[in-house]
């Protein structure tokens, strides 16, 4: 039988040792997953779909399991010890670990359900989380601890709840990803060194915003409908967007594709729609670790440094030479 996760942690630590305790931080929060999973897996059976009547700090109607998820998140990763404090898309503010529960080293910053549009329409989502150190000497880390740029991640990972759980993740030694097992109630390791094949046929981008796309991208995607016509490409392009990043992310893993949610002018002052703690730095780190690339268009993601818990950024990530392309095409703009 395949390795489970937290064997393979365990022999992962042995192979590459390290003082961080990622067994223990690991395993809060794929308790956490699991019992998402079992939650949006239920769904209309206990009452979970559809909106909660609230808006997050970012102006988003809130659904139902927005707010359940994000409660589980916290519940399953306060009380042992591993976290100084928490950041989540759903709270306006840091989460501090209650008094009651010891104080770890790390910081967790997630979004507890991603692509929740598509949760009453029963098409996949997922759950994202980046872990940073604490910075040393804070005992009460606020959101100022959490403006590290993305290269200090010391792991990162998505649950998706598709057809099959899985959780995919790294720790800087590549990328792996596990499916659950329900009957077993464990995950275990299906697709071990997930690489991102360098060049593509399949991009996905929300069309809708075309009017309000800068001149780099709206060339590229020209480029790629036209495929092999005149003004085009080499070769002809397919295209996909489900609305949840973890399941276009999961796409590109498995079989490679390039994954837009550029720069654009649709809302004044939003620099784009994906935010950098909880979507865009942990996606990054996972898709450049599979050898893929992740670019604004103008700069690395994992190199900036964060101006606010809820920044947004344009994010363009996925094979490496069609995001080269595209950051070619942002040369001198
Ligand atoms: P969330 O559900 O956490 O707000 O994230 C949704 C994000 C991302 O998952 C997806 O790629 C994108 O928003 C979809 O946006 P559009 O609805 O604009 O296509
Ligand atoms: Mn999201
Ligand atoms: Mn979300």
């Amino acid at each position: 039988m395949a390795k489970n996760l937290v064997q393979f942690l365990i022999e992962e630590q042995r192979r590459n040792p390290t003082d961080d305790d990622l067994t223990g931080l690991l395993d809060d929060i794929v308790i956490a997953c699991k019992k998402i999973a079992y939650n949006v897996n239920k769904g209309g059976l206990i009452g979970v779909l559809g909106s909660a009547g609230s808006e997050n700090v970012q102006g988003e109607t809130q659904k139902k399991l927005d707010v359940i998820t994000n409660d589980i998140f916290i519940e399953a990763c306060e009380w042992s010890g591993h976290y100084a404090a928490l950041a989540s898309e759903e709270m306006d503010d840091v989460h501090p670990i209650p008094a009651q529960y010891p104080k770890g080293k790390y910081l967790v910053s997630f979004d507890p359900l991603d692509g929740s549009s598509n949760i009453d329409v029963n098409i996949s989502v997922g759950t994202i989380f980046s872990i940073l150190r604490c910075p040393k000497g804070v005992t009460t880390p606020t959101a100022e601890d959490f403006l590290q740029p993305g290269t200090r991640q010391i792991c990162a990972g998505y649950a998706l709840y598709g057809p099959a759980t899985m959780m995919v993740l790294t720790t800087g030694n590549g990328v792996n990803g596990f499916t659950l097992d329900n009957g077993v109630g464990e995950f275990f390791l299906t697709h071990p060194n997930m690489t991102v094949p360098v060049d593509t046929q399949e991009f996905a981008i929300n069309a809708s915003n075309q009017r309000f796309w800068e001149a780099p991208v709206q060339r590229y995607i020209d480029e790629c409908v036209k495929g092999k016509s005149p003004g085009g490409r080499e070769k002809n392009f397919n295209m996909r967007w489900v609305a949840s990043m973890v399941a276009e992310v999961h796409r590109i893993l498995v079989r490679g594709g390039i994954f837009m949610y550029p720069f654009d002018t649709k809302e004044a002052g939003k620099a784009g729609k994906l935010r950098l703690l909880y979507e865009a730095n942990p996606m990054s780190f996972i898709i450049e670790q599979a050898g893929g690339l992740a670019s604004t268009g103008r700069g690395r993601i994992m190199e900036l440094k964060p101006t606010g818990l809820h920044q947004r950024v344009p994010v363009i990530l996925g094979s490496k030479n069609e995001v080269e392309r595209v950051v070619s095409y942002h040369k001198g703009t």
